[in-house]
């Protein structure tokens, strides 16, 4: 559905859908709504990042806080390429001389006063991050050079960026990272809320299976190893495959293979002994 702005016609992203609910671990949902609400009129949004280890579930939470505001998400990935227009508005050839305007998933969010996660955040350069400094603070406005034409963010719009921690990153220049309060840290979760994790995500898992790999999981996380739960989904996954496959495999060998496939020799050394 086309919106016009100053005069220009802008065409809207689609809002995202993950299948997926958030299990366990209340308490950095609960401080990502707080960070979000408004507690008089003459106060605003603030603009939250989520951090932690590749895979902890910085994506997932982000979806379902802004699921449970009620309003529609919008996820919007960076990369080593995205470059500010990107962030903003694209224009595409139409046809002879004719441009359309096409607003990114997060324009699209300011428009309608949705939810935009910025995802992977520091995988983008410092430049493209330039261009969303007015947004991200009490102007809460973008201006895309491209259109020309200035956006100003919808009352209902909220952001959220997720940052990773490894080295395909960009480290982010001070005036952004303090547009970009709280942090939010994910941690891993407890061997009760591990286990629901992967049946959330596994629902037709065996239960022998996902014990398992919960008990591997929790092993490598007391020996600080960065495997998440993201890898556990993956070998539990592998696991039921090979299983199903190679009608030979009892469970022991099969979540073997699927560990040393997976994440290698090095994760050998936290597979637990199976209980007959
Ligand atoms: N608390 C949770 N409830 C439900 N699913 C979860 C939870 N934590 C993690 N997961 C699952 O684990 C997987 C990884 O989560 P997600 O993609 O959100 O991680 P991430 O931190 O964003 O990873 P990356 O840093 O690679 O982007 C997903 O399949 C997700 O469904
Ligand atoms: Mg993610």
């Amino acid at each position: 559905m086309p919106v016009e702005i100053e005069g220009v016609t802008l065409h809207l992203a689609h809002p995202d859908e993950l299948p997926v609910r958030w299990v366990g671990q209340e308490e950095p949902l609960r401080q990502l709504l707080a960070a979000w609400l408004m507690v008089d009129p003459r106060d605003t949004p603030m603009n939250p990042r989520l951090v932690g280890k590749p895979g902890v579930g910085k994506t997932t939470l982000a979806y379902a806080a802004g699921q449970r505001l009620g309003r529609e998400v919008y996820i919007m990935q960076a990369t080593v390429d995205t470059r500010p227009e990107d962030l903003l508005i694209t224009p595409v050839i139409e046809g002879a001389g004719k441009l359309r305007y096409v607003a990114s998933p997060l324009v699209t969010a300011m428009i309608r006063g949705g939810v935009v996660i910025l995802d992977e955040g520091n995988r983008m350069s410092e430049k493209s991050w330039a261009s969303l400094a007015p947004l991200l603070d009490s102007r809460r406005y973008a201006e895309s050079i491209v259109a020309g034409i200035k956006i100003k963010a919808n009352p209902d719009f909220r952001f959220v960026a997720t940052l990773n921690d490894d080295a395909s990153t960009f480290d982010l220049p001070e005036y952004i990272h303090s547009r970009l309060q709280p942090q939010i840290l994910i941690d891993f979760p407890e061997r009760d809320e591990e286990y629901q994790i992967l049946q959330e995500n596994l629902p037709f898992g065996d239960e022998k299976v996902l014990e398992y790999v919960t008990q591997f999981l929790q092993q490598a996380h007391s020996a600080d190893e960065r495997y998440t739960v993201r890898d556990g989904i993956n070998i539990a996954r592998f696991a039921m495959k090979l299983r199903s496959e190679l009608s030979y495999l009892d469970d022991g060998s099969a979540l073997e293979t699927a560990i040393l496939e997976t994440l290698g020799e090095e994760a050998i050394r936290y597979v637990p002994r199976l209980r007959k």
